[in-house]
């Protein structure tokens, strides 16, 4: 693997493989009565979320600890990051304190690049901007792959905000990658410009994007990045692309319902189909620390025993 995990494309199909494979056998540790390996033992790793995170930061949180790092957790609002620290300077200050990684979220798309250039540590892009969330993906495809066995060829249909999400991005490389048929479905004025050419089929009618889907994975409506009005009423949008019963019954029989959480119930999906006998949303969260305890141990080498 690369030095850092940016975006899906640092990594090939195999190395993809590689982590879902890694992270079945997490998973394993995962069930024990003791939930801990010393296969990151002595490492150091520094966890920097400079917005709001609970499922990401927590999971990494719990990886690190199942594999024995030692973690630190930056709290930006308690840091010098307020006293008007730059991104680059707080790096240089965490890195002379010889961290091996650091796992970061940030506002700003390519934050995470910055800090792979400028640090010796390895970085994990915990989402940034618009750009990527590629541990987001990696989780999404692990929890496809045990439902439907293989990736290639299934229909997977993404709806929602597309425009602003990091999300939707690194999982359309990863599943297009893995052979996948990718349908995407918002309203115009959400759908980033140019995006057929990632491999995917857009349609502005979600009942199109659905028809026998295997997999529905809902996007959310990221107001706080939205200046303006992209849609006349959350009341309206639910209507025209809520994921409701309904809309359900149009995919596959055994259909899965995903998403990557936080979740506005009434507004992109019916409470009822988020906690239906569909959904898997809490699944992708349990997985999420099996495939991030795979992404620590692949990144630092791989080659500690797991026991
Ligand atoms: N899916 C996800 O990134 O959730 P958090 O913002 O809670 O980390």
């Amino acid at each position: 693997m690369k030095k850092d995990l940016l975006s899906i494309d640092d990594l090939t199909r195999d190395e993809i493989y590689r982590v879902l494979d890694t992270a079945e056998a997490m998973r394993e540790i995962g069930e024990r009565p003791i939930k801990k390996v010393p296969t990151l033992r002595g490492k150091t790793v520094v966890n920097l979320f400079y917005e709001p995170s609970t499922r990401t930061r927590t999971s990494f949180e719990i990886a690190e600890k199942r594999l024995s790092a030692d973690t630190l957790n930056i709290a930006v609002a308690a840091s010098s990051v307020l006293k008007g620290e730059t991104l680059a300077d707080t790096a240089m200050n965490i890195e002379a304190m010889a961290p091996d990684m650091i796992v970061l979220r940030h506002a700003s798309s390519g934050a995470g690049h910055l800090l792979g250039r400028i640090c010796k540590s390895r970085v994990i892009n915990a989402g940034d901007g618009m750009h990527e969330h590629p541990t987001q993906a990696l989780l999404d495809a692990f929890t496809i792959r045990r439902h439907k066995q293989a990736i290639e060829g299934l229909k997977v249909a993404i709806v929602g905000d597309l425009l602003h999400s990091r999300v939707l991005r690194s999982n359309v490389l990863l599943l297009t990658k893995l052979g996948a048929q990718v349908w995407v479905s918002g309203p115009p004025t959400l759908v980033p410009p140019g995006i057929e050419r990632l491999g995917v089929r857009v349609s502005t009618s979600v009942d199109e994007a659905v028809a026998d889907a295997d997999v529905i994975m809902m996007l959310r409506i990221q107001q706080e990045r939205m200046q303006g009005a992209f849609f006349p009423s959350l009341r309206e949008y639910f209507h025209v692309f809520g994921m409701t019963e309904a809309r359900v019954r149009r995919a596959r029989p055994d259909v899965i319902i995903m998403h990557p959480g936080p979740m506005n119930r009434g507004v992109e999906i019916a409470g009822e189909v988020a906690d239906g006998p569909y959904s898997v949303i809490l699944e992708q969260v349990a997985n999420g620390v099996s495939v991030r305890m795979a992404v620590l141990y692949l990144l630092a080498g791989g080659v500690e025993e797991m026991n």
